[in-house]
Protein backbone atom coordinates (compact mmCIF):
# COMPACT_ATOMS: atom_id res chain seq x y z
CA UNK A 1 0.00 0.00 0.00
CA UNK A 2 1.36 3.43 -0.99
CA UNK A 3 -0.54 5.88 0.84
CA UNK A 4 -2.19 6.17 4.41
CA UNK A 5 -4.73 8.94 5.10
CA UNK A 6 -3.10 11.60 7.43
CA UNK A 7 -2.85 11.46 10.83
CA UNK A 8 -5.89 11.90 12.63
CA UNK A 9 -8.59 11.73 10.57
CA UNK A 10 -10.87 8.90 9.96
CA UNK A 11 -12.47 7.48 6.75
CA UNK A 12 -16.54 7.07 7.98
CA UNK A 13 -17.56 3.57 5.84
CA UNK A 14 -20.46 1.64 5.72
CA UNK A 15 -21.94 0.37 7.73
CA UNK A 16 -20.84 3.24 10.43
CA UNK A 17 -21.91 6.02 7.97
CA UNK A 18 -25.63 5.00 8.33
CA UNK A 19 -24.99 6.19 12.09
CA UNK A 20 -23.82 9.37 10.92
CA UNK A 21 -27.14 9.39 8.66
CA UNK A 22 -28.75 8.64 12.06
CA UNK A 23 -27.09 11.80 13.44
CA UNK A 24 -27.77 14.03 10.58
CA UNK A 25 -31.55 13.48 10.61
CA UNK A 26 -31.87 13.61 13.97
CA UNK A 27 -30.03 17.14 13.51
CA UNK A 28 -32.35 18.28 10.69
CA UNK A 29 -35.14 17.13 12.07
CA UNK A 30 -34.63 18.97 15.77
CA UNK A 31 -33.23 22.38 14.13
CA UNK A 32 -36.62 22.02 11.62
CA UNK A 33 -38.95 22.06 15.23
CA UNK A 34 -37.01 25.43 16.84
CA UNK A 35 -36.71 27.30 13.94
CA UNK A 36 -33.10 27.40 12.89
CA UNK A 37 -32.07 27.30 9.13
CA UNK A 38 -29.22 25.50 7.30
CA UNK A 39 -26.30 27.28 6.60
CA UNK A 40 -22.93 25.87 4.50
CA UNK A 41 -19.85 28.06 4.53
CA UNK A 42 -16.23 27.61 2.84
CA UNK A 43 -14.00 25.00 4.42
CA UNK A 44 -11.25 27.60 4.44
CA UNK A 45 -11.12 31.24 5.25
CA UNK A 46 -8.85 33.96 5.38
CA UNK A 47 -7.04 33.56 9.00
CA UNK A 48 -7.57 37.41 10.03
CA UNK A 49 -10.96 35.59 10.42
CA UNK A 50 -9.90 33.52 13.47
CA UNK A 51 -7.21 35.55 14.60
CA UNK A 52 -9.90 38.22 15.16
CA UNK A 53 -12.71 35.87 16.14
CA UNK A 54 -11.07 32.62 17.82
CA UNK A 55 -8.69 35.08 19.65
CA UNK A 56 -4.93 35.30 19.58
CA UNK A 57 -4.27 33.93 23.24
CA UNK A 58 -6.27 30.71 22.36
CA UNK A 59 -4.87 27.08 22.17
CA UNK A 60 -6.44 27.45 18.81
CA UNK A 61 -4.83 30.05 17.06
CA UNK A 62 -1.30 29.38 18.87
CA UNK A 63 -0.91 26.66 17.77
CA UNK A 64 -3.78 24.31 16.46
CA UNK A 65 -4.16 26.28 13.26
CA UNK A 66 -3.95 24.75 9.64
CA UNK A 67 -2.67 27.90 8.01
CA UNK A 68 -1.13 28.25 4.25
CA UNK A 69 -0.34 30.83 1.93
CA UNK A 70 -2.33 30.06 -1.25
CA UNK A 71 -0.76 30.73 -4.79
CA UNK A 72 -1.39 34.18 -4.89
CA UNK A 73 0.34 34.49 -1.04
CA UNK A 74 -3.01 35.14 1.08
CA UNK A 75 -2.73 33.61 4.01
CA UNK A 76 -5.50 30.84 4.24
CA UNK A 77 -6.74 28.72 7.27
CA UNK A 78 -8.55 25.54 7.61
CA UNK A 79 -11.83 25.97 9.73
CA UNK A 80 -10.90 24.97 13.09
CA UNK A 81 -14.57 26.06 14.27
CA UNK A 82 -18.16 26.95 12.93
CA UNK A 83 -18.86 30.39 14.78
CA UNK A 84 -16.47 32.92 13.16
CA UNK A 85 -17.12 31.85 9.32
CA UNK A 86 -21.23 32.18 10.38
CA UNK A 87 -20.68 35.42 11.89
CA UNK A 88 -18.70 36.42 8.95
CA UNK A 89 -21.30 35.16 6.19
CA UNK A 90 -24.22 36.76 8.36
CA UNK A 91 -22.27 39.68 8.12
CA UNK A 92 -21.09 39.62 4.22
CA UNK A 93 -24.43 38.46 3.16
CA UNK A 94 -26.55 40.84 5.45
CA UNK A 95 -28.75 38.56 6.90
CA UNK A 96 -29.51 40.83 9.96
CA UNK A 97 -31.23 42.86 7.11
CA UNK A 98 -33.97 40.27 6.50
CA UNK A 99 -35.59 39.68 10.64
CA UNK A 100 -35.08 40.77 13.93
CA UNK A 101 -33.82 37.44 14.87
CA UNK A 102 -31.55 35.09 12.94
CA UNK A 103 -31.47 31.63 13.67
CA UNK A 104 -28.32 29.27 11.77
CA UNK A 105 -27.47 25.48 11.79
CA UNK A 106 -24.59 24.04 10.12
CA UNK A 107 -22.95 20.61 10.11
CA UNK A 108 -19.72 19.86 8.86
CA UNK A 109 -15.77 19.00 9.09
CA UNK A 110 -13.38 21.45 11.33
CA UNK A 111 -9.72 21.49 11.58
CA UNK A 112 -7.69 21.64 14.42
CA UNK A 113 -3.83 20.58 14.60
CA UNK A 114 -3.25 18.73 17.92
CA UNK A 115 -2.49 15.53 19.47
CA UNK A 116 -5.02 12.93 18.38
CA UNK A 117 -6.46 10.10 20.74
CA UNK A 118 -9.75 8.75 21.18
CA UNK A 119 -12.39 11.60 20.24
CA UNK A 120 -9.82 13.91 19.65
CA UNK A 121 -9.04 14.42 15.86
CA UNK A 122 -6.91 16.88 12.75
CA UNK A 123 -10.22 16.23 10.88
CA UNK A 124 -13.57 16.65 12.87
CA UNK A 125 -17.17 17.17 12.70
CA UNK A 126 -19.49 19.91 14.27
CA UNK A 127 -22.71 20.37 14.42
CA UNK A 128 -23.46 23.69 15.15
CA UNK A 129 -26.03 26.69 15.75
CA UNK A 130 -25.96 30.19 16.26
CA UNK A 131 -28.84 32.53 17.06
CA UNK A 132 -28.32 35.96 16.22
CA UNK A 133 -30.47 38.93 17.65
CA UNK A 134 -31.21 38.81 21.07
CA UNK A 135 -29.89 39.46 24.39
CA UNK A 136 -32.45 37.49 26.28
CA UNK A 137 -32.08 35.05 28.68
CA UNK A 138 -34.84 32.96 26.84
CA UNK A 139 -32.68 32.31 23.59
CA UNK A 140 -29.65 31.00 25.85
CA UNK A 141 -32.12 28.57 27.19
CA UNK A 142 -33.76 27.75 23.69
CA UNK A 143 -30.05 27.23 22.23
CA UNK A 144 -29.47 25.09 25.17
CA UNK A 145 -32.76 23.54 25.27
CA UNK A 146 -31.67 22.36 21.30
CA UNK A 147 -28.60 20.73 22.41
CA UNK A 148 -30.23 18.72 24.46
CA UNK A 149 -33.35 17.78 22.33
CA UNK A 150 -30.52 16.67 20.49
CA UNK A 151 -29.23 14.21 22.99
CA UNK A 152 -32.51 12.97 24.05
CA UNK A 153 -33.70 12.44 20.25
CA UNK A 154 -30.84 9.72 19.62
CA UNK A 155 -31.37 8.79 23.11
CA UNK A 156 -28.06 9.11 24.55
CA UNK A 157 -28.39 8.70 28.76
CA UNK A 158 -26.24 10.03 31.23
CA UNK A 159 -25.34 13.54 29.76
CA UNK A 160 -24.70 16.17 32.38
CA UNK A 161 -25.26 19.98 31.52
CA UNK A 162 -22.57 22.19 33.08
CA UNK A 163 -23.79 25.88 33.27
CA UNK A 164 -21.61 29.19 34.41
CA UNK A 165 -21.48 32.87 33.56
CA UNK A 166 -18.44 34.46 33.17
CA UNK A 167 -18.92 37.99 32.93
CA UNK A 168 -19.21 40.84 30.35
CA UNK A 169 -17.14 43.34 29.72
CA UNK A 170 -17.75 45.78 32.62
CA UNK A 171 -17.52 43.18 34.90
CA UNK A 172 -14.84 40.88 33.22
CA UNK A 173 -11.69 43.31 33.77
CA UNK A 174 -12.43 43.25 37.65
CA UNK A 175 -12.01 39.59 37.98
CA UNK A 176 -9.35 39.28 35.25
CA UNK A 177 -7.47 41.64 38.06
CA UNK A 178 -8.61 39.67 40.66
CA UNK A 179 -7.48 36.47 39.70
CA UNK A 180 -3.90 38.27 38.50
CA UNK A 181 -3.98 39.33 42.00
CA UNK A 182 -4.14 35.56 42.79
CA UNK A 183 -2.02 33.49 40.93
CA UNK A 184 0.69 36.44 41.53
CA UNK A 185 2.01 34.24 44.52
CA UNK A 186 2.14 31.07 42.22
CA UNK A 187 4.03 32.48 39.19
CA UNK A 188 6.96 30.03 39.13
CA UNK A 189 4.70 27.42 40.21
CA UNK A 190 2.40 27.47 36.94
CA UNK A 191 3.12 25.35 33.77
CA UNK A 192 4.83 27.30 31.56
CA UNK A 193 1.90 27.80 29.36
CA UNK A 194 0.18 29.28 31.94
CA UNK A 195 2.65 31.29 33.33
CA UNK A 196 2.50 32.79 29.48
CA UNK A 197 -1.09 33.02 30.00
CA UNK A 198 -0.83 34.83 33.20
CA UNK A 199 -0.51 38.38 31.84
CA UNK A 200 -2.08 37.84 28.24
CA UNK A 201 -5.53 35.55 29.46
CA UNK A 202 -5.17 34.77 32.94
CA UNK A 203 -9.03 32.86 32.96
CA UNK A 204 -7.50 30.61 30.65
CA UNK A 205 -5.45 29.28 33.42
CA UNK A 206 -8.53 28.04 35.22
CA UNK A 207 -9.20 25.67 32.10
CA UNK A 208 -5.37 24.45 32.15
CA UNK A 209 -5.31 20.48 32.40
CA UNK A 210 -1.84 20.38 34.25
CA UNK A 211 -2.15 18.64 37.65
CA UNK A 212 0.08 21.83 39.61
CA UNK A 213 -2.02 24.37 37.39
CA UNK A 214 -5.26 22.69 38.71
CA UNK A 215 -4.41 22.81 42.20
CA UNK A 216 -3.68 26.02 42.14
CA UNK A 217 -6.75 26.86 40.49
CA UNK A 218 -9.33 25.09 43.17
CA UNK A 219 -8.87 28.34 45.52
CA UNK A 220 -8.89 30.58 42.90
CA UNK A 221 -11.53 33.35 42.84
CA UNK A 222 -14.44 32.55 41.46
CA UNK A 223 -16.50 34.79 38.33
CA UNK A 224 -19.91 34.11 39.84
CA UNK A 225 -18.22 36.78 42.98
CA UNK A 226 -17.67 39.25 40.64
CA UNK A 227 -20.42 39.33 37.99
CA UNK A 228 -22.08 42.84 37.71
CA UNK A 229 -25.99 43.27 38.25
CA UNK A 230 -26.96 42.92 34.83
CA UNK A 231 -25.07 39.82 34.27
CA UNK A 232 -26.56 38.07 37.39
CA UNK A 233 -29.73 39.09 36.38
CA UNK A 234 -29.12 37.40 33.44
CA UNK A 235 -27.91 34.44 34.78
CA UNK A 236 -30.78 34.67 37.20
CA UNK A 237 -33.17 34.24 34.48
CA UNK A 238 -31.82 31.33 32.26
CA UNK A 239 -32.00 29.16 35.27
CA UNK A 240 -35.37 29.73 36.08
CA UNK A 241 -36.22 28.83 32.34
CA UNK A 242 -34.16 25.65 32.58
CA UNK A 243 -36.12 24.78 35.75
CA UNK A 244 -39.24 25.49 33.90
CA UNK A 245 -38.19 22.86 30.81
CA UNK A 246 -37.30 20.79 33.94
CA UNK A 247 -33.24 20.48 32.45
CA UNK A 248 -31.02 19.78 34.89
CA UNK A 249 -27.81 21.82 35.06
CA UNK A 250 -24.84 22.03 37.67
CA UNK A 251 -23.53 25.17 37.86
CA UNK A 252 -19.18 25.09 37.04
CA UNK A 253 -17.76 28.39 38.31
CA UNK A 254 -14.56 27.25 36.82
CA UNK A 255 -15.77 26.40 32.75
CA UNK A 256 -14.34 28.88 31.21
CA UNK A 257 -14.21 27.47 27.76
CA UNK A 258 -11.14 27.82 25.16
CA UNK A 259 -12.74 30.40 22.83
CA UNK A 260 -12.30 33.86 23.68
CA UNK A 261 -15.53 35.39 22.35
CA UNK A 262 -17.56 34.35 24.97
CA UNK A 263 -19.65 36.29 27.52
CA UNK A 264 -22.27 35.86 30.30
CA UNK A 265 -23.38 32.34 29.62
CA UNK A 266 -20.94 28.85 29.22
CA UNK A 267 -22.13 25.56 29.05
CA UNK A 268 -20.94 22.16 28.59
CA UNK A 269 -22.31 18.99 28.22
CA UNK A 270 -20.34 16.32 29.19
CA UNK A 271 -20.61 11.87 29.51
CA UNK A 272 -19.01 10.06 31.73
CA UNK A 273 -18.03 7.26 29.91
CA UNK A 274 -15.65 7.80 26.68
CA UNK A 275 -12.88 8.79 28.44
CA UNK A 276 -10.71 11.27 28.77
CA UNK A 277 -12.81 13.71 26.14
CA UNK A 278 -15.79 13.50 28.20
CA UNK A 279 -16.78 17.51 26.50
CA UNK A 280 -19.35 16.03 23.71
CA UNK A 281 -19.88 19.94 22.88
CA UNK A 282 -20.29 23.22 24.47
CA UNK A 283 -21.04 26.72 23.53
CA UNK A 284 -22.36 30.37 25.27
CA UNK A 285 -22.99 34.03 24.92
CA UNK A 286 -21.28 36.30 21.99
CA UNK A 287 -22.37 39.62 22.34
CA UNK A 288 -18.97 41.78 21.13
CA UNK A 289 -18.26 39.15 18.35
CA UNK A 290 -20.59 40.48 15.21
CA UNK A 291 -19.24 43.72 16.63
CA UNK A 292 -15.27 43.08 16.32
CA UNK A 293 -15.70 41.46 13.15
CA UNK A 294 -17.20 45.08 11.54
CA UNK A 295 -21.00 44.73 12.26
CA UNK A 296 -23.77 46.62 14.58
CA UNK A 297 -23.50 45.12 17.83
CA UNK A 298 -25.19 42.19 17.75
CA UNK A 299 -25.94 39.72 20.65
CA UNK A 300 -25.81 36.36 20.24
CA UNK A 301 -25.49 32.30 21.30
CA UNK A 302 -24.96 29.18 20.22
CA UNK A 303 -23.32 26.10 20.65
CA UNK A 304 -20.50 23.20 18.76
CA UNK A 305 -21.35 19.28 19.41
CA UNK A 306 -18.39 17.11 18.11
CA UNK A 307 -20.19 14.54 16.14
CA UNK A 308 -17.39 12.03 17.06
CA UNK A 309 -17.53 12.16 20.02
CA UNK A 310 -21.36 11.97 20.10
CA UNK A 311 -20.75 8.46 17.89
CA UNK A 312 -18.46 7.63 20.26
CA UNK A 313 -20.87 8.18 23.67
CA UNK A 314 -23.41 6.06 21.59
CA UNK A 315 -21.35 3.42 20.60
CA UNK A 316 -20.33 3.33 24.34
CA UNK A 317 -24.19 2.97 25.53
CA UNK A 318 -25.02 0.51 23.06
CA UNK A 319 -27.75 2.65 21.63
CA UNK A 320 -26.75 2.68 17.60
CA UNK A 321 -27.37 -0.85 16.18
CA UNK A 322 -25.45 -0.70 12.80
CA UNK A 323 -27.58 -1.25 9.45
CA UNK A 324 -26.88 -3.05 6.69
CA UNK A 325 -27.19 -2.10 3.44
CA UNK A 326 -30.40 -3.28 2.20
CA UNK A 327 -32.20 -4.22 -1.51
CA UNK A 328 -35.70 -4.72 -2.59
CA UNK A 329 -34.81 -6.56 -5.50
CA UNK A 330 -32.10 -8.86 -7.31
CA UNK A 331 -31.87 -8.77 -11.14
CA UNK A 332 -30.60 -12.27 -12.58
CA UNK A 333 -30.03 -12.89 -15.93
CA UNK A 334 -30.43 -16.57 -17.02
CA UNK A 335 -28.23 -17.24 -19.98
CA UNK A 336 -26.14 -14.73 -22.27
CA UNK A 337 -26.55 -11.55 -24.24
CA UNK A 338 -29.11 -10.73 -21.40
CA UNK A 339 -27.22 -7.27 -20.44
CA UNK A 340 -29.14 -4.80 -22.28
CA UNK A 341 -32.77 -6.24 -20.91
CA UNK A 342 -31.44 -6.20 -17.31
CA UNK A 343 -30.05 -3.19 -17.56
CA UNK A 344 -33.37 -1.42 -18.58
CA UNK A 345 -35.68 -3.63 -16.90
CA UNK A 346 -33.03 -2.51 -13.62
CA UNK A 347 -33.14 1.61 -15.02
CA UNK A 348 -36.85 1.08 -14.84
CA UNK A 349 -36.70 -0.21 -11.01
CA UNK A 350 -34.89 2.40 -10.04
CA UNK A 351 -36.70 5.05 -11.46
CA UNK A 352 -39.96 3.53 -9.65
CA UNK A 353 -38.14 3.63 -6.59
CA UNK A 354 -37.06 0.23 -5.96
CA UNK A 355 -34.23 -0.50 -5.03
CA UNK A 356 -32.57 -3.17 -7.42
CA UNK A 357 -29.20 -4.30 -8.16
CA UNK A 358 -27.37 -6.76 -10.42
CA UNK A 359 -24.59 -8.74 -10.95
CA UNK A 360 -21.99 -7.42 -12.64
CA UNK A 361 -19.02 -10.28 -12.63
CA UNK A 362 -20.96 -13.01 -15.60
CA UNK A 363 -21.48 -15.22 -13.18
CA UNK A 364 -23.57 -18.38 -13.23
CA UNK A 365 -27.95 -18.44 -12.79
CA UNK A 366 -27.00 -19.89 -9.33
CA UNK A 367 -24.35 -17.92 -8.29
CA UNK A 368 -26.18 -14.89 -8.85
CA UNK A 369 -29.25 -16.33 -6.77
CA UNK A 370 -26.38 -16.63 -4.26
CA UNK A 371 -25.62 -13.38 -4.58
CA UNK A 372 -29.22 -12.21 -4.17
CA UNK A 373 -29.59 -13.88 -1.13
CA UNK A 374 -26.27 -12.59 0.50
CA UNK A 375 -27.18 -9.27 0.14
CA UNK A 376 -31.23 -10.56 1.96
CA UNK A 377 -32.85 -9.48 -1.45
CA UNK A 378 -36.38 -10.82 -0.76
CA UNK A 379 -37.32 -11.09 -4.45
CA UNK A 380 -35.25 -11.62 -7.21
CA UNK A 381 -36.73 -11.06 -11.15
CA UNK A 382 -35.13 -14.09 -13.74
CA UNK A 383 -34.77 -12.74 -17.08
CA UNK A 384 -34.66 -15.15 -19.50
CA UNK A 385 -34.85 -15.42 -23.40
CA UNK A 386 -37.71 -17.39 -23.91
CA UNK A 387 -40.13 -15.23 -21.00
CA UNK A 388 -39.18 -11.92 -22.85
CA UNK A 389 -40.38 -13.34 -25.82
CA UNK A 390 -43.58 -13.86 -24.21
CA UNK A 391 -43.12 -10.40 -22.17
CA UNK A 392 -42.67 -11.83 -19.35
CA UNK A 393 -40.22 -12.43 -16.64
CA UNK A 394 -40.01 -14.74 -13.90
CA UNK A 395 -40.44 -13.52 -10.39
CA UNK A 396 -38.82 -15.53 -7.45
CA UNK A 397 -39.75 -15.45 -3.62
CA UNK A 398 -36.23 -15.64 -2.22
CA UNK A 399 -37.42 -16.70 1.21
CA UNK A 400 -39.42 -19.80 -0.07
CA UNK A 401 -38.04 -20.03 -3.92
CA UNK A 402 -41.20 -20.22 -5.25
CA UNK A 403 -41.60 -18.80 -8.84
CA UNK A 404 -43.93 -17.23 -11.08
CA UNK A 405 -44.36 -16.15 -14.54
CA UNK A 406 -45.49 -12.08 -14.59
CA UNK A 407 -46.43 -10.10 -17.27
CA UNK A 408 -44.05 -6.73 -17.77
CA UNK A 409 -46.43 -4.17 -17.08
CA UNK A 410 -47.86 -6.38 -13.97
CA UNK A 411 -44.34 -6.77 -12.34
CA UNK A 412 -43.83 -3.06 -10.73
CA UNK A 413 -47.32 -3.15 -9.17
CA UNK A 414 -46.86 -6.92 -8.19
CA UNK A 415 -43.47 -6.37 -6.41
CA UNK A 416 -44.72 -3.34 -4.83
CA UNK A 417 -47.80 -5.68 -3.75
CA UNK A 418 -45.57 -8.13 -2.29
CA UNK A 419 -42.73 -6.03 -1.11
CA UNK A 420 -45.46 -3.98 1.30
CA UNK A 421 -47.52 -7.46 2.73
CA UNK A 422 -43.60 -8.80 3.40
CA UNK A 423 -43.27 -5.83 5.49
P1 LIG B 1 -15.43 23.97 21.10
O1 LIG B 1 -15.68 23.68 22.55
O2 LIG B 1 -14.05 24.36 20.73
O3 LIG B 1 -16.47 25.08 20.69
O4 LIG B 1 -15.85 22.71 20.25
C1 LIG B 1 -17.13 22.14 20.38
C2 LIG B 1 -17.04 20.63 20.38
O5 LIG B 1 -16.33 20.17 19.23
C3 LIG B 1 -16.26 20.02 21.54
O6 LIG B 1 -17.05 19.94 22.70
C4 LIG B 1 -15.91 18.66 21.00
O7 LIG B 1 -16.99 17.76 21.14
C5 LIG B 1 -15.70 18.94 19.52
N1 LIG B 1 -14.26 19.01 19.27
C6 LIG B 1 -13.44 20.06 19.44
N2 LIG B 1 -12.17 19.75 19.08
C7 LIG B 1 -12.20 18.47 18.68
C8 LIG B 1 -11.22 17.55 18.17
N3 LIG B 1 -9.96 17.91 17.99
N4 LIG B 1 -11.62 16.30 17.84
C9 LIG B 1 -12.91 15.91 18.00
N5 LIG B 1 -13.88 16.73 18.45
C10 LIG B 1 -13.52 17.99 18.80
C11 LIG B 1 -16.54 25.63 19.44
O8 LIG B 1 -15.99 25.20 18.48
C12 LIG B 1 -17.51 26.80 19.36
N6 LIG B 1 -17.51 27.30 17.97
C13 LIG B 1 -18.89 26.39 19.80
C14 LIG B 1 -19.87 27.53 19.71
C15 LIG B 1 -20.74 27.75 18.72
N7 LIG B 1 -20.00 28.49 20.59
C16 LIG B 1 -20.93 29.32 20.18
N8 LIG B 1 -21.38 28.89 19.04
Amino acid sequence: MLFKRPRGTQDILPPEVYSWHKMEDTIRSVCAAYGYEEVRTPIFEYTELFNRGVGETTDIVEKEMYTFSDRSGRSLTLRPEGTAPVVRAYLENKLYAEQPVTKLFYIGPMFRYNRPQAGRLRQFHQFGVEFFGSPLAQADAEVISLCLEFYKCLGLKEIKLLLNSIGCKVCRPFYRKALQTYFKAYLNELCPTCQGRFERNPLRILDCKSESCRQIAEEAPLITDYLCEDCKSHFEELKGYLKVLALDFSLDPRLVRGLDYYNRTAFEVVVEDIGTQSSLGGGGRYDDLVEECGGEPTPAVGFGIGLERTLLALQNQGILEEKKKTIDVFVVKAGKNMEKESLLILYNLRREGFKADQDYSGRSLKAQLKTADHLQAPFSIIIGEDELQRNKVVLRDMQNGSQQEVLWEELMPQLKRRLEKDE
